[in-house]
């Protein structure tokens, strides 16, 4: 597969098979992907890798939590801006749309929304998740070099006929996710990201994206 078949192919999976992925697999994908850029090579990414028992009991417990009413973790980060503006609020309600209609959910059941989302902390069915953490003392820059590095990840796993999908709804149970992984309290949990080979018998829909000219300026001579 090349750059470009990565790229294109590479989507957010939500619904995964059972099928393991191999140690070896994984260790490969997490080797290269550490050749991601950084500024001044400051490589801030913290990954965990869970599978097997302790993912299974992960998963149990932050769907038990979530699907009992908990309030989720305080935020360590802001996800998004309260007031989301133009075209940002526009596009994530055509994303909400989209997603919620493939899965045959109407916008205003709101528990239903919820029963969906609740996919989320079984990791859509994949045996494998990994979770980054950035130490909290660095800045804005680190954390985008932290994107760099899920992408290189998630480009990789496409090589390896695998799927992914990064998920911040790992950070609002993040010391459920602690008390598995029992980082040291410096960390920020940024993200999880599910992993594992996709369920092809279920449909989906690919997301859309702005055309060129709406997020690329040419000032050619
Ligand atoms: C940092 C990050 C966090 C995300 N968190 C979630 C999440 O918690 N749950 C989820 O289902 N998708 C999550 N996504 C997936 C996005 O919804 C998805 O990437 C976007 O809608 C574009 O769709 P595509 O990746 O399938 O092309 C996340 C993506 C990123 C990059």
């Amino acid at each position: 597969m090349d750059v470009y078949g990565a790229v294109t192919s590479r989507r957010a999976v939500r619904a995964f098979t059972d099928q393991p992925v191999p140690h070896e697999v994984l260790q490969r994908v997490l080797c290269a992907a550490a050749w991601s850029p950084s500024g001044s090579n400051l490589q801030p990414w913290h990954i965990y890798v869970v599978t097997g028992a302790p993912l299974a009991q992960l998963k149990k417990l932050a769907v038990e939590r979530v699907a009992a009413g908990d309030p989720w973790d305080e935020s360590e980060y802001v996800m998004y801006p309260p007031a989301l503006k133009s075209p940002y609020a526009e596009r994530r309600a055509a994303f909400g749309k989209e997603r919620y209609s493939a899965l045959g959910v109407a916008r205003e059941d709101w528990e239903a929304r919820q029963r969906a989302a609740i996919a989320n902390w079984d990791c859509f069915g994949a045996p494998a998740a990994l979770f980054c953490y950035i130490d909290r003392d660095l800045g804005l820059p680190q954390w985008a070099d932290l994107g760099m590095y899920l992408q290189s990840v998630m480009l990789l796993l496409r090589a390896e006929a695998l799927h992914s999908c990064p998920q911040m709804s790992w950070a609002k149970v993040r010391k459920t996710v602690a008390e598995f992984v029992t980082p040291p309290n410096e960390l920020v949990l940024f993200c999880g990201m599910s992993i594992g080979y996709e369920d092809v018998t279920v449909s989906h829909p690919r997301t859309g994206r702005a055309s060129l000219d709406e997020t690329v300026t040419f000032v050619e001579g």
